[in-house]
């Protein structure tokens, strides 16, 4: 079997490990990759949609496997399926339950689906004229893919009018603010789901906790993510009850009911509250840097879960009953103005956890740095102390110039 990834972070790198081991995959390939999977397999300079569909027919690719959202929103799904290339993901049309807030927000409200009061925005004035009766804080999202910095959180009147300005008129993330969605705020702490679907079932994974501030004790800009824990140790079963009475199964009559039997991933990001569990997003992918924790905790062999769920299978996922905790190390600067081509050193001296890089390359025998976020720590233990001292022992260990990271990731 031959394996292509799209994607070049530390989702990626993690799915890669998950499967290096399954003899039945003889070749991986990665689309564009980075310094571990150039170690597990080729990476490819290919990003278009057209050009990887090309890739997979000359290169007889059996299963394409697609990390990032941005692909999955530009159609790459239906057009390897036009192809009869296998791929697992939703089509364009499922994608934009992640690319179009504004779409998603209706799916929700029709199916009854627990989340925050919204409402979605075409005209400037509108959306102008709705925040002057409202109370603060209150959310502004862009609707479309907006690279994660499309929502504010404005504390009053004037930075919510400069945010629908700066969306709407001033386009500074182009055509993803064209709509708005403006949404109450939730106070609470967040969880991440990960589903798997079959096209006709989910089957969701342990829930994340994802760490999404840049600095420690959730403090300064948000980012892709800054380390994450798994199983969350916030979100307990009554959570998990309330997510499935009031999210999942109402997603799952949603999609039935829009006839759309994808066969991906499907994330809920939710909001834990003092009212319960609301969902603020889906995704329609694994998340970054939910993936690092969810992987090794799985004990089900990753590609026979995605084939069963490509034929239409029940599957049966089983995780280990123990903790995984990731560390992000990231170049200075992250998530503003970062400054890369710095070495990666002491990596012969890692001892207990797995390094997944995603802002490295390999260029001869050296890792250099090409990103803000460099690379993911990952350990297990029986508790979130054992598998924290693991990552942060080799966190010391490893250097590159101007590293920085998260002290308290799986402290509790
Ligand atoms: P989203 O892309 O919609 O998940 O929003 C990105 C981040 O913004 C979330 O992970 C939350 O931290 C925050 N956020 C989004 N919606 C809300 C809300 N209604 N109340 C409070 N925070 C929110
Ligand atoms: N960690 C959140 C995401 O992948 O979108």
């Amino acid at each position: 079997m031959k394996i292509l990834i799209v994607g070049n972070g530390g989702r990626e790198s993690a799915i890669a490990l998950k499967l290096k081991d399954d003899s039945r995959i003889s070749k991986m390939y990665f689309a564009k990759g980075n310094a571990t999977t150039s170690k597990l397999g080729q990476n490819v300079y290919e990003d278009s949609v057209v050009g990887l569909r090309d890739f997979a027919i000359k290169e007889r690719i059996d299963l394409t496997i697609v990390g990032p959202e941005a692909p999955l929103v530009d159609g790459i799904v239906d057009e390897f399926k036009k192809h009869d290339l296998k791929i697992f993901g939703p089509r364009k049309r499922t994608a934009e339950l992640e690319g179009s807030k504004a779409f998603s927000k209706k799916f929700m409200q029709t199916n009854n689906i627990k989340t925050a009061k919204a409402v979605v925005f075409d005209a400037y004035q509108d959306a102008i004229d709705y925040v002057r009766q409202q109370k603060f804080p209150i959310v502004i999202k862009a609707s479309g893919l907006a690279g994660g910095k499309g929502v504010v959180i404005a504390d009053n009147l004037t930075d919510a009018e400069s945010t629908i300005h700066q969306f709407m008129i001033e386009r500074i993330y182009g055509d993803a603010g064209i709509q708005l969605v403006i949404e109450d705020y939730l106070k609470g702490f967040e969880a991440s789901i990960i589903a798997f679907s079959n096209g006709k079932n989910l089957y969701p994974c342990i829930p994340v906790k994802d760490y999404k501030k840049a600095g420690n004790g959730d403090t300064g800009p948000n980012t892709g993510g800054m380390g994450s824990v798994a199983p969350s140790p916030e979100f307990t079963d009554e959570h998990y009850r309330d997510f499935e009475a009031n999210i999942l199964k109402p997603t799952l009559a949603g999609l039935n009911a829009s006839n759309i039997h994808f066969k991906g991933f499907i994330f809920f990001g939710l909001m834990v509250t003092n009212d319960g569990t609301f969902l603020l997003e889906y995704n329609m992918r694994m998340g970054d840097p939910e993936t690092q924790v969810i992987l090794p905790l799985m004990e089900n062999q990753l590609y026979d879960v995605i084939m069963d769920c490509l034929e239409g299978k029940e599957i049966n996922l089983k995780f280990k009953d123990e903790k995984a905790v990731c560390l992000v190390m990231c170049s200075g600067g992250y998530p503003w103005k970062i400054e890369t081509g710095f070495e990666v050193k002491n990596l012969d001296k890692v001892k207990d956890s797995q390094v997944l890089f995603a802002g490295a390359k390999t260029a001869g025998d050296r890792i250099l740095t090409t990103g803000g976020r460099v690379l993911s720590l990952v350990a297990t233990g029986n508790s979130y102390d054992e598998a924290r001292r693991k990552v942060y022992e080799d966190a010391k260990t490893i250097h590159f110039d101007y590293e920085f990271y998260r002290e308290d990731i799986g402290k509790f």
